[in-house]
């Protein structure tokens, strides 16, 4: 194992009808919250008029900013940050999913800042002090509503980069698996597909005896296949969505990653694609994850992948060579997510190989050594062989 910190306040309030807690969390903090949200699904879903009405019994003088994008951009995060700085606000609301909170965070933080929010997303400035903000979750995916990362789209220069502050955890988020009732199709299968990446990356480890981390990622990952393709044909489930909800929340809130430092290329290289193409997060990923463990195997890296087939996928070991199994657990992960309706190249998204070039130079260009991940360094050429295996 590495040496590590283990540090998570985030208040997780989990199950049905608990978005009352709204009264009791939000008071401590003021009275003039902004309400930041999406496209308009907490308005098609009811969520908006019922959080308003807790607001209003606590006599909260609501401010508003609706539109944060899929991807959220930093054009309109800046009238966020405005919008804080002009009417004073004590307290910022999220109702969403990984984009409206991912972009809450970058507002918190940059209402404590006096630069560009950019700066801080891009490491040229560190956040010394964030807004307080609470989350009310609609869609399981990202582990955002229980940690302090966030990811955030310049569509200006084509970046997405991932920033993360100890200010941004979210100081409570609540969890009702009912919120996530009406999350179609197409986003509950990218959820599932993120949420198993992120298990994923934290398997592709090269920290030395992690076995407990190993066995409770292996659980995680086995409870997302058994449930997910049956949530997929029952939407509005309680139980399913209840577990995939706790699956999401756990693959990413520090749980897992108690010193088992993960790999994280993939992710790199998705936020490259969608940096450039603006796709949906999970499914670049569902694209790009079975051709990474395929690389990292010709390269010499089977162990962790052979274990992933034996113990996740079930695969018999008997009379297979270590390459042998470790290829199967990456036939098993690409035919489970096409099975369940996540796209396996990049041509599914339109996407040639006229931009690969430039998206490889962009995943590398946000490291300083030259190098991506940790399980197996990547230099620019092996990213690039990575997206061309992808089209
Ligand atoms: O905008 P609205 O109208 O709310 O619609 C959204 C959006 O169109 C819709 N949706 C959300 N909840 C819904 C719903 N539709 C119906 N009913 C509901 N209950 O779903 C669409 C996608 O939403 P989005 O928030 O973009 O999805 P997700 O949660 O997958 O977040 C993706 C973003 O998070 C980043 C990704 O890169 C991407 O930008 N990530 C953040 C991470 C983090 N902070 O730790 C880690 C992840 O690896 C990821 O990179
Ligand atoms: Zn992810």
């Amino acid at each position: 194992m590495e040496s590590y910190v283990a540090y998570n306040p985030t208040k997780c309030i989990f199950g049905k009808d608990r978005l009352s807690e709204l009264k009791n969390e939000i008071p401590q903090y003021g009275k003039r919250v902004l309400l930041v949200y999406g496209g308009g699904s907490i308005k098609r879903s009811g969520l908006y008029d019922k959080a308003m009405e807790y607001l209003q019994e606590i006599d909260a003088e609501v401010f508003e900013l609706a539109g944060i994008e899929p991807n959220p951009r930093v054009t309109t995060l800046h009238k966020g940050i405005q919008i804080c700085k002009d009417e004073k606000i004590d307290f910022i609301l999220a109702i969403g999913g990984g984009s409206v909170i991912d972009g809450t965070k970058a507002i918190a933080a940059g209402a404590k800042f006096d630069g560009d929010i950019w700066d801080i997303v891009t490491k040229k400035a560190t956040a010394q002090d964030a807004l307080p903000f609470g989350t009310v979750l609609t869609l399981s995916a990202t582990g955002s509503e229980m940690n302090a990362g966030s990811v955030i789209t310049n569509w200006e220069t084509n970046e997405k980069i991932g920033w993360g502050s100890p200010y941004v955890f979210p100081k409570f988020s609540i969890l009702d698996p009912t919120h996530t009732f009406t999350v179609p199709l197409d986003q509950t299968i990218y959820g599932i597909v993120d949420m198993m990446s992120h298990a994923l990356e934290h398997y592709f480890s090269p920290s030395p005896n992690t076995p407990l981390l190993e066995r409770m990622t292996e659980s995680l990952l086995s409870t997302v296949i058994e449930t997910g393709p049956k949530l997929l044909k029952d939407l509005q489930n309680y139980e399913l969505r209840e577990t995939i909800m706790q699956c999401g929340t756990i693959a990413l809130n520090g749980t897992l990653n108690q010193g088992m430092f993960g790999d994280w290329a993939t992710h790199g290289i998705e936020h490259a694609v969608s940096a450039v193409y603006d796709i949906p997060h999970g499914g670049g990923l569902a694209i790009l994850f079975p051709n990474w463990i395929q690389y990292a195997i010709q390269q010499g890296h089977t162990q962790k992948a052979k274990q992933l087939a034996i113990r996740v996928f079930g695969v018999d070991p008997t009379g297979k060579s270590d390459v042998e199994l470790a290829e199967q657990a990456v036939k098993e992960l690409r035919n489970f997510w096409v099975s369940i309706g996540a796209p396996s190249r990049l041509a599914d998204y339109n996407i040639d190989d006229s931009k690969i070039q430039l998206m490889a130079e962009k995943v590398v260009s946000v490291s300083q050594s030259g190098f991506v991940g940790r399980y197996n360094l990547l230099k620019q050429e092996d990213v690039l062989a990575i997206l061309k295996m992808s089209l």
